[in-house]
C-alpha cells in the first residue's frame, strides 16, 4: 500500500545510491542510468565537487528570505549573465515555475510600455512547458489539459514545422512566441538553426518577444551551453532548470535588459527561489560545465554516440526509424510503440525513458565515459536483435 498519489506510473524498482553514470538498486543490481532524473543530474550521481559544495554551504547557510541580499545568488546571476545573452536573471525552483515566470515577464513588458492587450503567447501544439495550470494550457495538448477546465486563456498554438500555420496564428495581440529549442517530451524534435533565425526575424518584424524554453536542452546538454547558440539567434527570455542544479531543485529565467525593465519590485517572487544552498550548487555546476575541455568532450563523445546509433539504425532498419536530437539529448525513434523496448533495455540494466512519437529518450550524464556509451550501445544492439 502506497500513500503516494498515483500521478506517476512508477516502475517497480528503487535505488539505494548512485555514482557517476550508475544507479544501484535496493536489490543490489547495477544500472547504467541514461535517464539521469530526466536530464537533471547533468554531472551524474554523487559528483565529488557537488557533494563538497553542498556539504560546505549546508554548514554555513541554507535559506534566507529574498527580502535580503543573497551574495551567492548575485554570484550565480553574474556568472550566467557573463556567459550568455542575458542581462538579468531571476531564480525559481523548477522548470514550470521558470516558464510561468517567462510568460509573466513577456506580458508585463507590454503592459509597461502601454500595450496591455498585447498579451497572447504563441506556442507549439503538443509542446511541453511544465505542469502548472498555465503551463499545461501553453502546451496545447489535450492529454495535459483533460479534466482541468476552466481553460486558461491567452495561448495560441501552431503546428511544429508548419510555417504557414505559424504566420497565420500571429495577431496584433501576440506578445511572445514560446518554443522549446529542442522538443523533449514531444519526441526530441529539433528546431533547425535556419528556423530559429526565421523566428527571430518574424519576432523583430512584428514586435514580438522570443522565449526559448531551454529547461531540458540547455546547460551543455547539446554540446553548446544553450541549444540555440549555434544559430547565433538572441532570444529575449530563456527559462532554464534541470541541468543547472545537477540534481538540486533550481530554475531560473534569463532575460535581456528591455524586458527586465518591467519586473519591478513586487511583480514576481518566490519564497525558496535563489536560496544560498541552491545558488552554491548551481554555481559549481556552471563552473564545471563552462570549461572548454568539458564542453569539447560532450561534443566529441555525443558525436561518437550518434554515429554508432546511426550504424545500429542501418543494422536494424525495421526497428529503428530515426535517430533524433543533438549532443546528449537523443531520441531513438522506433517503428512500434517503445514501451516494451524500454522495458527490455531496463532488464538488460540500461535505463532510458520515453518521449512522444515512439521515441526512446536517451539522456546520459554530460560527463559520461566512452566506455559507458559503448556499454549502452551493446545493450541497445542486443535488444534490437531480440526484437527482430
Ligand atoms: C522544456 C521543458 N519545460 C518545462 C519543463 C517543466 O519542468 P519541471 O518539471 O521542473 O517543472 C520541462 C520538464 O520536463 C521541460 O522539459
Amino acid at each position: 500500500m502506497s500513500y503516494l498519489t498515483k500521478n506517476y506510473n512508477r516502475k517497480k524498482i528503487s535505488f539505494k545510491y548512485g555514482k557517476g553514470s550508475y544507479l544501484y538498486s535496493t536489490k543490489g543490481k547495477k544500472y547504467l542510468d541514461f535517464v539521469q532524473g530526466i536530464a537533471v543530474n547533468s554531472l551524474g550521481h554523487s559528483h565529488p565537487k557537488l557533494n563538497k559544495a553542498l556539504e560546505k554551504q549546508s554548514k554555513k547557510l541554507w535559506h534566507v528570505s529574498n527580502s535580503f541580499k543573497i551574495p551567492e545568488g548575485e554570484e550565480l546571476a553574474r556568472k550566467l549573465a557573463k556567459k550568455t545573452f542575458a542581462d538579468f536573471v531571476m531564480f525559481q525552483n523548477s522548470g514550470t515555475e521558470a516558464t510561468e515566470a517567462a510568460i509573466k515577464i513577456a506580458r508585463r513588458y507590454f503592459y509597461t510600455i502601454g500595450k496591455p492587450k498585447k498579451n497572447r503567447i504563441l506556442c507549439v501544439r503538443n509542446s511541453f512547458h511544465g505542469r502548472t495550470i498555465a503551463a499545461i494550457y501553453a502546451s496545447g495538448s489535450k492529454k495535459m489539459t483533460e479534466g482541468f477546465l476552466p481553460k486558461v486563456g491567452g495561448f495560441d498554438h501552431f503546428k511544429f514545422g508548419d510555417h504557414k500555420d505559424l504566420k497565420k496564428m500571429i495577431t496584433k495581440n501576440t506578445a511572445a512566441i514560446m518554443v522549446e529549442t529542442i522538443m523533449g517530451e514531444g519526441g526530441i524534435k529539433v528546431i533547425p538553426d535556419w528556423c530559429l533565425k526565421g523566428l527571430r526575424k518574424i519576432c523583430n518584424k512584428k514586435g514580438i518577444l522570443l522565449i526559448l524554453d531551454e529547461v531540458q536542452c540547455g546547460i551543455g546538454r547539446t554540446g553548446d551551453f544553450f541549444a540555440f547558440e549555434r544559430s547565433k539567434v538572441k532570444p529575449d527570455i530563456v527559462p532554464i532548470a534541470k541541468g543547472i542544479g545537477g540534481g538540486f531543485p533550481l530554475g531560473a529565467v534569463l532575460m535581456n535588459k528591455k524586458v527586465a525593465a518591467g519586473m519591478v519590485a513586487g511583480t514576481h517572487g518566490s519564497t525558496f527561489g535563489g536560496n544560498p544552498l541552491a545558488m552554491k550548487i548551481g554555481s559549481t555546476v556552471l563552473d564545471i560545465v563552462s570549461s572548454r575541455i568539458f564542453m569539447n568532450n560532450i561534443k566529441k563523445n555525443s558525436k561518437y554516440f550518434h554515429y554508432k546509433l546511426q550504424e545500429l539504425k542501418e543494422k536494424y532498419p525495421k526497428i529503428i526509424k530515426e535517430i533524433r536530437g543533438r549532443g546528449f539529448l537523443i531520441g531513438l525513434q522506433l517503428y512500434k510503440d517503445q514501451t516494451n523496448f524500454i522495458k527490455k533495455l531496463m532488464d538488460n540494466k540500461l535505463l532510458t525513458i520515453r518521449a512522444a512519437e515512439n521515441v526512446v529518450r536517451i539522456l546520459p550524464p554530460l560527463n559520461v565515459k566512452k566506455s559507458e556509451i559503448d556499454q549502452a550501445l551493446k545493450i541497445i544492439d542486443n535488444v534490437c536483435l531480440k526484437s527482430e
